[in-house]
């Protein structure tokens, strides 16, 4: 099974309205001939509309950065699946470090988003990751093999196959210093290997696996190139019309 390269640009909590059109149409345009990739751009929630209607027709899908696990009622301040899907929303981000770390998101809430946005129809992208003292202590695997159980908990393989999973050190989101390339496959082929585990063959040759950190269209093609990376989770270079084109080119 051959998996396409998936490359999505998380906007976290930056541009304004007229930037995020300006660089979504900038992105339709010079996406139009783009074949070898699949590609997504998260915008923050109150300009999803806007960036859906602004890339509808073209080569490129819209995420959310975050959702809410319930269906609707009294929750203030939150959004949920449903929303998402009913305003052309196709994929949603879960488990960021931001979210894990700052906002202090579990892998079990984690798990409730990620069986929620699937009941809704949404890809959720499930990330992934250790902190910089757990890589130095020698437990990544182990901290990587938690947050998946942990995230996936209850999924059938059905619904695994249509997930992506994020794999994002969290020692190499926005400081500059990427994973190598041989640090980011060895983790990728092991979170293969725990899917394949849990759900079989199949679905763990079916499952995309991101590479996230310090992404650009200098270091992309090179991570893109590993057999076990399948795409690239962009913070920083996806905020800029060249970089991000820069990356969806590193596909081959
Ligand atoms: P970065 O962020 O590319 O700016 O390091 C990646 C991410 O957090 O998804």
């Amino acid at each position: 099974m051959t998996r396409r390269i998936f490359i999505a640009g998380n906007w976290k909590m930056n541009l304004t309205l007229s930037a995020s059109l300006e660089l979504a149409e900038g992105l339709k345009q010079k996406t139009a001939n783009v074949t070898a990739a699949d590609v997504a751009v998260c915008p923050p929630s109150v300009y999803l509309q806007p960036v859906a209607a602004a890339l509808r027709n073209s080569n490129i899908k819209v995420g959310a950065q975050n959702v809410y696990f319930e269906k609707n009622g009294a929750f203030t301040g939150e959004i949920s699946a449903e929303m998402l899907k009913d305003i052309g929303v196709t994929y949603v981000i879960l488990g960021h470090s931001e979210r894990r770390n700052i906002l202090g998101e579990s892998s079990e809430t984690v798990n409730r988003k990620t069986h929620a946005a699937l009941a809704a129809g949404l890809i959720p992208i499930v990330c992934v990751g250790e902190l910089l003292k757990e890589r130095e202590a020698g437990v990544t695997e182990e901290v990587v093999r938690r947050q998946f159980d942990g995230s996936f908990s209850g999924i059938s393989a059905e619904d695994m196959t249509k997930c992506v999973i994020a794999y994002e050190p969290v020692w190499a989101i926005g400081t500059g210093k990427v994973a190598t390339p041989e640090q980011a496959e060895e983790v990728h082929a092991a979170i293969r290997k725990m899917i394949a585990a849990k759900y079989g063959k199949d679905a763990a040759e079916a499952v995309r696996i991101q590479y996230g950190g310090s992404v650009n269209d200098k270091n992309a093609e090179e991570i893109l190139a590993k057999p076990n990376v399948d795409g690239a989770l962009v913070g920083g270079a996806s905020l800029k019309v060249d970089s991000f084109l820069g990356i969806i080119n590193g596909a081959k």
